[in-house]
């Protein structure tokens, strides 16, 4: 992520809007598939079939070789789990599914974690409350205030559960480029000052990721894997924003 931090016009910001309602519309048609015996194989065609009969493409294909055009991360998985035939969901299972797609050059970029069947409710509750997190985030994503203002929103609130806050992974700015500057950490650390301030037209994608314990994670040997490093599950609220005057605008639900 190198580059300084843009802020897109009212035109950009359209074409934004685009990018952000079919990747939101991406996932509404994913979430409906979701259930025991599919497989992340058959999930990740549905999407990028879906995203081309839009007007789009799959922004995750292939970037940095990335192989699959959403990322399928169940259970312990956190990000980045790679699509395959062989993984087909079962009951109790979470599956947080990441999606990204570019519309006329632009793009959108949103993940949700989905219960499969009977999921246990404290990790029913872990899926609530790090949907909580990104809303409770996105309401400090406003003029005047600073990126710790975010982080420190969504640290505060999935503290008050004992849950563990993903530190290496992190949310960013987003525009003609999947990931741009700055970096939106979840977390606040003494270290990192008090971030950019936020300007109205700035696009962030804000997205909290929680464990129900430890923040650590391992990365698998297909290179991308993240999981927790303990074994428990974690979950991934993800949306592309736009900073406003006194809230943001959502792009990616609809
Ligand atoms: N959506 C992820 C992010 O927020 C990117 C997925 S990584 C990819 O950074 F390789 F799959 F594209
Ligand atoms: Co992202």
């Amino acid at each position: 992520m190198s580059g300084r931090i843009t802020v897109k016009s009212p035109s950009q910001l359209e074409k934004m809007r685009v990018a952000g309602r079919l990747v939101g519309e991406t996932l509404n048609y994913l979430e409906k598939l979701v259930e025991v015996g599919i497989s992340t194989y058959e999930l990740d065609r549905e999407a990028e079939a879906f995203i081309r009969k839009h007007g789009g493409v799959p922004s995750f294909l292939n970037y940095e070789g990335y192989p699959a055009s959403i990322c399928t991360s169940i259970n312990e998985v956190v990000v980045h789990g790679i699509p395959n035939k062989k993984t087909k969901l079962r009951d109790g299972d979470i599956i947080s599914i990441d999606c990204g797609a570019i519309v006329d050059g632009w793009h959108g970029d949103a993940a949700r974690t989905f219960l499969v069947g009977n999921v246990a409710p404290e990790v029913r509750k872990l899926v609530e409350v790090t949907r909580e997190c990104f809303f409770l985030g996105a309401e400090q994503a406003v003029e005047g205030n600073h990126l710790i203002d975010i982080a420190r929103a969504v640290e505060t609130h999935a503290k008050e559960y004992g849950y563990g806050v993903i530190r290496d992974m992190v949310g960013h700015g987003i525009g003609t480029s999947m990931h741009e500057p700055p970096e939106v950490p979840n977390y606040v650390d003494p270290r990192m000052g008090k971030g950019v301030k936020l300007t109205r037209g700035m696009t962030l994608a804000v997205e909290p990721m929680i464990a129900l314990g430890t923040w650590r994670i391992v990365i698998g040997r297909d290179g991308w894997t993240c999981s927790t490093a303990d074994g428990k599950p974690a979950a991934h609220y993800e949306n592309t924003l736009i900073v406003g005057e006194n809230a943001c605008e959502v792009l990616t639900l609809v």
